[in-house]
């Protein structure tokens, strides 16, 4: 089901090995990614076999940490301080020199602008002066397809991308080939737990201070008793397949506020049934999107999108890493016959590998490769494929009776 170890093991390897001999490397397509749409500057080597020949990546999270959110004239800053050096550090871990390689790959869309900017003119500096061919890419559609990466996932497969910034269920038909069936209205999950772990003030525990508020969470949630919780699941009547996160947050927010009031606790300090509250907020945000996940399958099966044997669900994103959440994503697969396949973490975040590996996917079909001199615009809102989220609406599938509350 997930990556094998020898597949890991590769993978690792790849990851960590600091320089290789170009001498069997003579004939290969070598892309090199670069990523700076949010706050993370990446870049990575990679060729056509999905082997990551030399990886860099600059978090700007610690900054945005201290300042509560991203403030986009800084990560614009933090990317134009660090670009070069992330860029050639990959190159220099890749044992790769410009002039080996095939073709340039760089998001261009969505993102933040000022950003994207950063990104895009570095890179067409860098085509330009190096002659190299030029790869636009969609960041979400590279979230979509890295799973191909390391194992052979053929067209069409269901995807479901959730991470801090994204929350969106669609069909994977082809390189530049997607179809949304759904997409989160409000609030993405990872933000959602981030708020609600931030709330109850996880993070101030020791063993957690260096986690993410959704890790935090997930770990507070293993102690915890969900059923002295019960949240109401977002839309549950409304039949289509779009995510909502921001009512469930709410409702959250004022079980803990009237448990404050309760127990006199102070802001910064822990609840005592902080546990409690993050499993049942962990199991409501596993119960939508499996529930939504549910539909989207049923849709795609009934619609002909999907063979009725031997479909994939990919589930990608920093979200997905949630072992709760996939175990219940599990449950609805099992019952429907799909396979589950969740990239591992290191390739579900934000990265230059799954830009580098977009742009051998888009040489290999020759698409949106752009020759030297082609005017090339970043985009900070772009469309994520067809949108086919009112047919969704209009099949209103009612879900079968599924079973969601077994622990993993
Ligand atoms: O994909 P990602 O690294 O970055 C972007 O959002 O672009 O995802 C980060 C999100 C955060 O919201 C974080 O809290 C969440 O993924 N996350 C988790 C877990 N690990 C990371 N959420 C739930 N359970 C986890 N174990
Ligand atoms: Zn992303």
């Amino acid at each position: 089901m997930f990556m094998t170890d020898a597949l890991r093991r590769s993978l690792r390897c790849a990851l960590s090995c600091p320089a290789r001999s170009l001498a069997g490397l003579a004939g290969r397509w070598l892309v090199l990614g670069v990523e700076t749409s949010c706050d993370d500057t990446g870049a990575a080597v990679v060729d056509e076999e999905g082997t990551v020949l030399g990886e860099s990546l600059h978090s700007q999270k610690d900054v945005h940490l201290k300042t509560g959110g991203i403030i986009p004239v800084v990560a614009q800053k933090l990317h134009q301080e660090n670009i070069a050096r992330v860029v050639q550090d990959a190159l220099d871990r890749s044992g790769v020199v410009p002039g080996d390689l095939s073709a340039v790959a760089t998001t261009v869309k969505p993102g933040l602008a000022l950003s994207l900017r950063v990104g895009l003119e570095y890179s067409l500096s860098f085509v330009h002066k190096h002659k190299k061919s030029f790869i636009p890419v969609h960041h979400m559609e590279a979230h979509a397809l890295t799973v191909r990466m390391i194992q052979p996932v053929p067209f069409p497969f269901l995807v479901l991308l959730v991470s801090g910034g994204h929350g969106l269920l669609a069909m994977a038909r082809g390189v530049d080939d997607f179809l949304l069936l759904g997409r989160a209205l409000d609030e993405a999950p990872g933000d959602t737990l981030d708020k609600v772990a931030r709330r109850l003030s996880l993070q101030s525990q020791p063993e957690w201070a260096v986690c993410s508020g959704g890790q935090a969470l997930e770990c507070a949630a293993r102690a915890g008793d969900r059923s002295r919780f019960c949240f109401t699941l977002p839309m549950a009547q409304r039949y289509d397949c779009h995510l909502s996160f921001a009512g469930l947050r709410n409702q959250v927010t004022r079980a803990i506020e009237m448990k404050e009031e309760e127990e006199g606790v102070r802001p910064g300090e822990v609840l005592s049934c902080a546990g409690d509250i993050a499993a049942a907020t962990q199991h409501a945000v596993a119960a939508h999107l499996a529930n939504r996940t549910h539909r989207a399958i049923l849709f795609s099966k009934t619609s002909g999108l999907l063979p009725q044997n031997g479909a994939t669900l990919v589930v990608s994103g920093g979200v997905a890493s949630n072992q709760y959440i996939r175990h219940t994503l599990k449950m609805v697969t099992d019952a429907t016959g799909l396979q589950l396949i969740c990239p591992p973490p290191e390739l579900c975040t934000d990265n230059g590998v799954m830009i580098a590996w977009n742009g051998i996917e888009r040489l290999r079909e020759e698409k949106g490769v752009l020759t030297h001199g082609q005017h090339v615009v970043y985009e900070p809102k772009a469309p994520f494929g067809t949108d086919i989220t009112q047919q969704v609406k209009e099949a209103a599938i009612k879900l079968p009776q599924l079973k969601l509350d077994t622990r993993p």
